[in-house]
């Protein structure tokens, strides 16, 4: 196999087909500046963030965009780069676009403020190539460009699903959660915490970071290169988790009273020999096949697999479904 190297500062690096000059620099632990760039995403070189040096090229080239070929020489650091890199970040903070009305939409999930945006596209492009919603639009240009739900519309009035993807992909905070927003509270002296685990909505089994000041969460969010789910998540792991502290969250198990149709509350100890006797009782009366178990799609593998053992080893019958089957 012929040899495929790139020098960078001075380094032979090995270099796959197709890699680009940021993840050669990655290779080599060379972390380079991205603002527009998400690994998740096509390429896309718009915001010049990430430019480096290539040897017999007229100016720099974009790091992110550059496909790294064999025999080429670049340099990450150079008295010329900084400079470049300088004007880049003065161009990138400017707030010209304050001019723009503040954004209000009926949503209570999005908020958008334009004085925060430096126009990378990422969340269009997200909705666009991960979502494939369309939902967002990139109006305008220069200092009076601004991004928008389709047609300017709310986002529940586009093909919008409420991943929040575009959120979790913004560099800067412009698009946010309406949520946290409200709920951090900046004059406690309470830390900010991130706690990393699984969301528990469903089988899918996505690995989320909770944020949280004391016992309250402010929200949740997900990593790019993170579990199976690549920082992608749905509308209910991302936003919908005020069920945690919610008073009417169940806590306990209830049974039914036939006497007045109630549901009482019960321990899990006197749950499980309720459903146990039931379950005895109805297989000794009517056969094991007038039994039949279905299984929530939230639940793990596991869960289902335990599901279906006790479905045909205990209770003798092959009536089990999950609506994931389907
Ligand atoms: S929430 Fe998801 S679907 Fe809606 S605009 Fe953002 S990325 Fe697109
Ligand atoms: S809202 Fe965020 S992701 Fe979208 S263009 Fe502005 S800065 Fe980039
Ligand atoms: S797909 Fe949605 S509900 Fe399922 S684990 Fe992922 S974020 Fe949670
Ligand atoms: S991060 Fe490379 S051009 Fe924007």
């Amino acid at each position: 196999m012929p040899d495929n190297n790139l020098t960078i500062n001075g380094k032979q690096v090995a270099i796959l087909e197709g890699e680009s000059l940021l993840e050669a620099c990655a290779k080599i632990g060379i972390t380079i500046a991205t603002a527009c760039h998400d690994s998740r995403l096509e390429a896309y070189g718009g915001c010049r963030t990430c430019l480096v040096d290539l040897e017999g090229a007229p100016r720099p080239v974009p790091a992110c965009k550059t496909i790294a070929g064999n025999g080429m020489t670049i340099n990450t650091t150079s008295p010329q780069l900084d400079a470049v890199r300088a004007t880049i970040d003065e161009m990138l903070e400017c707030t010209s676009r304050a001019a723009i009305d503040s954004y209000v939409d009926k949503n209570r999930f999005i908020g958008y403020d334009p004085e925060q945006c430096i126009m990378c596209d990422r969340c269009v492009r997200y909705c666009d190539e991960v979502m494939q919603c369309n939902a967002l639009e990139h109006v305008g240009q220069g200092s009076n460009a601004f991004i928008q739900p389709t047609q300017g519309q709310s986002f529940l009035d586009t093909s919008c699903e409420l991943c929040g993807g575009c959120v979790g992909t913004c560099p800067t905070d412009a698009l946010y959660s309406k949520q946290s927003f409200e709920l951090i509270d900046t004059d406690s002296n309470q830390q900010l915490a991130t706690t990393r685990t699984v969301c528990n909505y469903c089988g899918v089994g996505c690995v989320i970071d909770i944020e949280s000041q004391g016992n309250t969460i402010i929200g949740i969010d997900a990593q790019t290169g993170v579990g199976p789910n690549d920082g992608h998540l749905c509308t209910k792991g991302r936003f919908a988790w005020q069920f945690v502290n919610h008073p009417q969250r169940l806590t306990t198990p209830l049974i039914r009273n036939f006497d007045n149709n109630s549901l009482e509350p019960a321990s899990w100890q006197q749950a499980l020999e309720f459903a146990a006797n039931k379950l005895s009782s109805i297989k000794r009366q009517h056969g094991a096949d007038s039994i039949a178990f279905l299984a929530s799609s939230r639940c793990t593998n596991e869960d289902v697999y335990s599901l279906q053992k006790f479905a045909r080893a205990v209770i003798g019958t092959n009536n089990i479904h999950s609506c994931a089957a389907t």
